[in-house]
């Protein structure tokens, strides 16, 4: 993908009122972001159809079956004892480390540093910067050819990451990505990024509560009301959108690491022994749903995670990475992992429910009614019945959790889309436009609708189609100024469709549409627009 200025990206998002700053009168704060009038409408339209697709109307299954899912909406905050028994207490942390000048805090694993490699002897000096961030890179490297006064290009000039050198015991030759010395950086420590809150009046230990760092484990500990109040078969699945928060350490790249996010996760529960198959059929899936919705193929790179990058309990990984135009590297978009029966084997120990999470398989235990002498499970159990073969009929389910962030979504579509092309103008001279090829799905604005001119009752006629479309879509209403610079406003918001009213609708009731992306415009009945809109919008993937 080519690279975007994301400075200047920024600024086009926030004159476009897709992204602001959170609280940026007093300075803005670290981490956070508001989305305006444009970005609420896109954000939505990106949750709305990942509901539509994977919770309402997911595609069939392997083999060809319909799927069950059904959605949750969960507290931020709940019981703490969930974030023990997840294990996010005990080791929901980044490595960090300070600088003792700056009292900067850095994640060590996302430091690199460069050094000039010479045979005959070890480095003697090391400069740190952020990975993933070129213009730290360059500084980092800008630094190491001033403090060791070598010229650039430098013969030798090498890379690796920072904590190698720190394990090493070279701290010491360390310089800090904003410092000019060496040997102020710190021992990486453990550092846990759930944010911390006090439940009640009294500000004490006993009644600390946090602000949950996935929805996931809302889900998890919902799974017996689930079952309970739905009598779901397996396999199926419990999908939920909502706001995460994480202390990120180094919040960066614009929304695409952010302290307050949400995410839209799947738990996708089934037998142990069909897992791998719903395994792959979740990664081929959400890979497959980001290109439906205008991502091209070419940018998305599914990256199945090496065993020393796995969690301990997970059977496999795949991220589904973006090359995203500040990187050199794809980053995570979604992660899809194969959890086992980690997460419910979990909360049964630490809830005391014991066996009450496991899953009973009616069907196949009456399928089996003619091997036995009694129909009663528990009488069954009772008669010598070995683990393996009561695990035949009552297991923890396993799970499959496809894991997507809504904001880095976003902020792929919004990079996606970011376009500059020529065209002619009224003149027919070519001129440069900026343009969001959104798609029409996920478009902030569906159509724009205007009158030609402000007289001949185009202006009724044109407020008549906006005020018939306004129920069902988000539409918009232009009277102000020449067309080809109304055109073009809607190009720079990513407005699929412009619809014009003219002498001709007066005499036939046909209406203009133009196409953003092709500027083609086409003569339509304007009582087909509705359906002309209708079949852009269709789901599908
Ligand atoms: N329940 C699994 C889980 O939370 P994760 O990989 O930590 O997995 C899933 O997060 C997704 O949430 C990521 O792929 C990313 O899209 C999004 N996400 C995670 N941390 C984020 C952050 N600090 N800012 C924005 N999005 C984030």
């Amino acid at each position: 993908m080519a690279k975007i200025d994301m400075a200047k990206f920024a600024k086009f998002c926030k004159d476009n009122g897709f992204i602001f700053q959170s609280s940026e009168i007093y300075g803005g704060i670290n981490g956070f972001w508001d989305y305006g009038p444009l970005g609420v409408e896109l954000k939505k339209n990106i949750k709305d159809a990942w509901w539509t697709d994977m919770v309402r109307n997911p595609p069939p299954g392997p083999d060809g079956q319909e799927i069950r899912m059904v959605g949750l909406d969960c507290s931020i905050i709940m019981n703490p004892k969930v974030w023990v028994a997840s294990g996010h207490v005990g080791s929901f942390a980044d490595p960090l480390v300070d600088c003792k000048t700056t009292e900067k805090k850095y994640r060590s694993d996302q430091l690199n540093v460069c050094f000039v490699a010479d045979e005959s002897a070890p480095p003697s000096l090391y400069c740190a910067y952020l990975s993933a961030d070129e213009e730290s890179k360059a500084n980092a490297v800008k630094k190491l050819a001033k403090l060791l006064k070598l010229k650039s290009p430098m013969v030798g000039l090498d890379t690796k990451p920072f904590e190698g050198v720190a394990k090493a015991g070279l701290l010491a030759f360390v310089v800090a990505p904003d410092v000019d010395q060496p040997g102020t950086l710190s021992e990486p420590r453990a550092f846990n990024l759930m944010f911390e809150s006090n439940a009640g009046a009294v500000k004490s230990d006993e009644n600390k509560v946090y602000l949950r760092p996935e929805t996931a484990q809302g889900i998890f500990a919902n799974f017996k009301n689930v079952m309970d109040s739905t009598r779901l078969k397996l396999p199926f699945g419990i999908g939920q959108i909502g706001k995460a928060f994480r202390n990120e350490v180094n919040p960066r790249n614009y929304t695409f690491r952010s302290r307050e996010f949400e995410q839209m996760e799947i738990e996708f529960f089934c037998k142990p022994d069909e897992s791998m198959k719903w395994y792959q059929y979740w990664r081929d899936l959400r890979k497959r749903w980001y290109s439906t919705l205008g991502i091209q193929s070419a940018n998305l790179i599914p990256r199945e995670q090496g065993q020393e990058e796995l969690a301990f309990y997970s059977i496999g990984t795949t991220d589904i990475e973006y090359m995203f135009p500040f990187s050199d590297e794809p980053q995570e978009l979604e992660g899809v992992a194969h959890r086992g029966s980690y997460d419910l084997t979990q909360h049964a120990k630490h809830s005391g429910l014991g066996d009450k999470l496991s899953y009973f398989d009616q069907d196949a235990w009456m399928a089996d009614a003619g091997k036995r002498n009694t129909n009663s499970f528990e009488t069954w159990v009772k008669t010598g019945a070995t683990a393996d073969e009561i695990a035949k009929y009552k297991f923890i389910p396993h799970v499959i959790e496809p894991s997507a962030g809504a904001d880095r979504f976003t902020l792929a579509v919004l990079c996606e889309a970011f376009t500059e092309d020529s065209v002619p103008d009224a003149n027919g001279k070519l001129e440069t436009r900026t343009l969001m090829k959104f798609h029409p799905r996920l478009a902030p604005i569906k159509a724009a609708i205007f009158p030609l001119v402000n007289k001949e009752g185009m202006p009724e006629k044109a407020l008549e189609l906006y005020r018939s479309l306004k129920p069902f879509y988000n539409v918009f209403y232009d009277a102000g100024g020449a067309v080809g610079r109304r055109y073009r406003r809607q190009d720079e918001v990513g407005t699929p469709y412009c619809i014009v009213i003219d002498g001709e609708t007066m005499k036939d009731g046909t209406v203009t549409i133009r196409d953003r992306d092709t500027t083609l415009q086409r003569r339509v009945p304007m009582t087909q627009v509705k359906a002309e809109i209708d079949t852009a919008m269709t789901p599908g993937c």
